[in-house]
């Protein structure tokens, strides 16, 4: 059985790839703030790299690890580039096995999206940045890498910490009104859509660059009227606003989501629809 280090585990998408992948490969679980058994590991930090990689010796490296708070990463570029970029370099140093980076739509513009693997990246935010710096560092340097991007991600189970479904459904729920951008467009993407991928992924030993989103392209407006739908909740509590009216640090790409053609023929799958991903995390919530 191939072996897995898995950086940054415990954040939102690194749920659902323990849950895909724990049956058909030797997990080593880690992050910078360990739980349970997990192995401590801030990518960032080089002489733990070392360590870990010289204990485990894994076959393959899923880094999940990431400063993802794209405000903050405004805030603070070194750091952004310490673990975005340079946590990457890091766990690539010594390394020779299969290298799978999860990379972003922050690579573009949002200015003519949705984007596929061939169209012009172009960063207006310093997580963008840091995400394409690790991106073309690895194409240059690490040739055994799939890179695979992906947009908004969301979850919601009970270990969910904070995820755009579960601030949705909880505030509407409790009878919150929340504001909600109309000007943000992606093809929003379900962890556990994503998460079996992976093992697909290493099978065919795809050392390549993929796009992958769930099947509609919308904006974030649309998207939690229909999560509120699902979830038979009220609309009415949804109002729209624009993303100039949030004044947040960092440029969001506004006309983004990402094209599946190139997976979806290289793997011989069908994108879910988001009601689709929607209905099964709710027949999860209720089991
Ligand atoms: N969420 C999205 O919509 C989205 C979209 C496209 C691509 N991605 C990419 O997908 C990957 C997983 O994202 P996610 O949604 O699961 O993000 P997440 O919930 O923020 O998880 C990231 C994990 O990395 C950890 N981490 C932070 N600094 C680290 C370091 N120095 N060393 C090791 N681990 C570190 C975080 O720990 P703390 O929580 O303690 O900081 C967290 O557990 C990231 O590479 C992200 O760039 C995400």
């Amino acid at each position: 059985m191939k072996s897995i280090l898995l950086t940054g585990s415990y954040g939102q998408f690194g749920e659902a790839c323990i849950k895909h992948l724990k049956s058909n490969f030797k997990l080593f679980i880690s992050d910078v703030i360990v739980l349970d058994n997990g192995i401590q590991l801030d990518i960032a930090d080089e002489k733990t790299v070392d360590q870990v990689l010289a204990e485990t010796n894994p076959d393959i490296i899923l880094n999940l690890g990431a400063m993802t708070d794209v405000d903050k990463c405004e805030n603070d570029p070194s750091m952004a580039r310490a673990i975005n970029v340079d946590g990457v370099k890091n766990l690539c140093r010594g390394f020779g096995g299969h290298f799978i980076q999860i990379s972003t739509d922050y690579v573009f513009d949002g200015i003519a999206g949705p984007y596929d693997e061939l169209d012009e990246t172009n960063p207006i935010s310093v997580y963008g940045r840091t995400k394409l710096d690790a991106d073309e560092w690895l194409r240059a340097n690490h040739t055994r890498t799939t890179i695979l991007r992906t947009n908004v991600l969301y979850s919601y189970t009970k270990l969910t910490q904070a995820s755009f479904v579960k601030w949705v459904v909880d505030s509407l729920s409790q009878g919150k009104k929340i504001n909600v951008v109309d000007d943000q467009w992606n093809n929003p993407t379900w962890t556990e859509s994503l998460a079996p991928l992976i093992g697909k992924l290493i099978n065919i030993k795809a050392f390549d660059l993929f796009h992958y989103g769930d099947a509609d392209l919308m904006n974030r407006y649309d998207f939690a009227l229909i999560i509120a739908k699902v979830f038979d909740l009220d609309t009415n509590l949804v109002s729209p606003i624009s993303t100039a009216d949030l004044n947040q640090t960092a440029p969001r790409p506004l006309r983004s989501g990402l094209k599946t053609e190139k997976i979806e023929s290289a793997l011989g799958i069908v994108p879910n629809s988001v009601e689709t991903c929607l209905e099964k995390i709710r027949k999860q919530l209720v089991k």
